[in-house]
C-alpha cells in the first residue's frame, strides 16, 4: 500500500502551513519503526547536549526553553518543586541518521520519505530538499516537553559551534532572516500513547494551540523553528514520575520492557505501552543548487561577533540598554526576554 498524500492542515486559517500524514508509512514499515526503536538499545538524555565557552558559558543548551518552563510551570502553569520540573523535561534522545550517515539499518524509508520531501518543498516554496537528521525522542510517564521553538540554522552559525539559545534568539529577533537556512521538520508517531499530545501554535503564540494526540503511523510536518510547540505530560496516573537527573539512560531489555539506569543501577522499569516515542525528520530547504553550494562552501557566513554587535545595537535602539554594554552574565536573559515571546500558560481544566 502506498501512503496517502499529505493533506494541508487548516491551510486557510493557520498562519503557518502544517502538513498532516495519516498513514505515514505502510503498516508493515510503520510497525518496523517500533522494533527499530527497541533494537537501537539505549537512549541518553537530551539535556547532556554540549555548551560552549564564551557567552552563556555553563548555561544549559536550551536555556531559553528550560528557563521559561521553570518560571511558568509549563503550559498549564503548575507549581511544582524545581527538581520535579527538571525531571519532567529531562527526556531521552538519540540520532538515527545524520546527513547521509545511517546509524541504524531500517530507518531509510523514513529518512527518504517522499511525502516529507514533497511537503517540505511546499512549506517554503523551496524545491531543493536535503534531509539533515533523523532522531528519536522517548518520554516516560510524567514527562513533558517544554513549549519551545527548535534551534534554527544560519549561514556560519549552527548548534555545532554556537549556543543553541542564542541561535533561537537570532531567529525570533528577525534581524538575520537573510542568513537563515529554512528547515522543515516532520514529527511522526508509531504507537498510541495516553497523554503526551503534541501541542503546537500554528496561528502564533497568542492564539489557542492545537493538540495532536499520539496515534500510530501519523505525522505532521511544519516549521518548528518558528511555530511554538511542546509535548503535554505523558499519563502518570498509574506510574507517577520517577526522580530523574542528567546522565541517566533509558535502555531496552527486550520483549517491550524498558529500564531507566543511573550508571548501572536500575531506577525504574516500564512497559513499551507506557512510553511516548516519536521520530523527527529535519531537512534543509534550498531555493536552488547555487544556494545549496553557497551554504556548503560557507559563502557569506555570519560571524558570532557581528551577530552580537547587531543584537546589541538593536537593544540600544529599543531603549532596552543605555550606555554601557551589559555583562556576559546579564546578556542571555536580556536577549531572551526582549525577543522570545512565549505563549502564556493556561490554567489546567
Ligand atoms: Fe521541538
Amino acid at each position: 500500500m502506498s501512503p496517502k498524500a499529505p493533506r494541508c492542515y487548516r491551510p486557510l486559517v493557520a498562519a503557518h502551513r502544517v502538513a498532516s500524514f495519516d498513514p505515514l508509512l505502510s503498516p508493515a514499515v510503520g510497525a518496523s519503526m517500533v522494533r527499530l526503536c527497541e533494537r537501537y538499545g539505549a537512549y541518553g538524555m537530551y539535556s547532556e547536549e554540549p555548551t560552549f565557552a564564551g557567552l552563556g558559558e555553563g548555561l544549559p543548551a536550551r536555556y531559553d526553553a528550560v528557563r521559561n518552563f521553570l518560571r511558568t510551570g509549563g503550559r498549564f502553569g503548575r507549581s511544582e518543586p524545581h527538581a520535579v520540573l527538571v525531571a519532567r523535561t529531562n527526556y531521552f534522545r538519540e540520532t538515527y541518521a545524520y546527513g547521509d550517515e545511517v546509524r541504524i539499518a531500517g530507518i531509510e524509508p523514513f529518512l527518504r520519505h517522499e511525502g516529507f520531501v514533497e511537503a517540505a518543498r511546499a512549506l517554503y516554496g523551496r524545491p531543493v530538499i536535503v534531509p539533515a537528521i533523523v532522531y528519536a525522542n522517548l518520554l516516560v510517564p510524567g514527562q513533558e516537553l517544554a513549549v519551545h521553538t527548535d534551534v534554527p540554522e544560519f549561514r556560519g552559525i549552527s548548534r555545532k559551534t554556537h549556543p543553541q539559545w542564542l541561535i533561537v534568539v537570532m531567529h525570533h529577533s528577525g534581524l538575520f532572516a537573510e542568513w537563515r537556512m529554512p528547515i522543515a521538520t516532520g514529527v511522526a508517531w508509531f504507537h498510541d500513547c495516553a497523554g503526551g499530545d503534541f501541542v503546537f501554535y500554528p496561528d502564533g503564540p497568542q492564539a489557542p494551540p492545537d493538540a495532536h494526540p499520539v496515534r500510530s503511523n501519523t505525522a505532521l510536518l511544519l516549521d518548528t523553528d518558528s511555530v511554538f510547540h511542546g509535548v503535554d505530560r505523558v499519563d502518570e496516573r498509574e506510574r507517577p514520575l520517577t526522580p530523574l537527573w542528567p546522565g541517566m539512560r533509558l535502555a531496552a531489555l527486550g520483549d517491550g520492557r524498558w529500564q531507566v539506569l543511573d550508571g548501572e543501577r536500575p531506577v525504574a522499569e516500564y512497559r513499551w505501552e507506557e512510553l511516548r516515542f516519536s521520530i523527527s525528520w529535519k531537512a534543509y530547504c534550498f531555493a536552488d543548487e547555487a544556494e545549496r553550494r553557497g551554504w556548503r562552501e560557507h559563502q557569506a557566513d555570519l560571524s558570532v561577533a557581528s551577530v552580537l554587535d547587531r543584537l546589541l545595537a538593536d537593544l540600544a535602539a529599543r531603549g532596552v540598554i543605555r550606555g554601557t554594554r551589559p555583562s556576559e552574565a546579564e546578556l542571555p536573559d536580556l536577549l531572551i526576554d526582549t525577543y522570545v515571546r512565549y505563549p502564556a500558560p493556561v490554567r489546567a481544566a
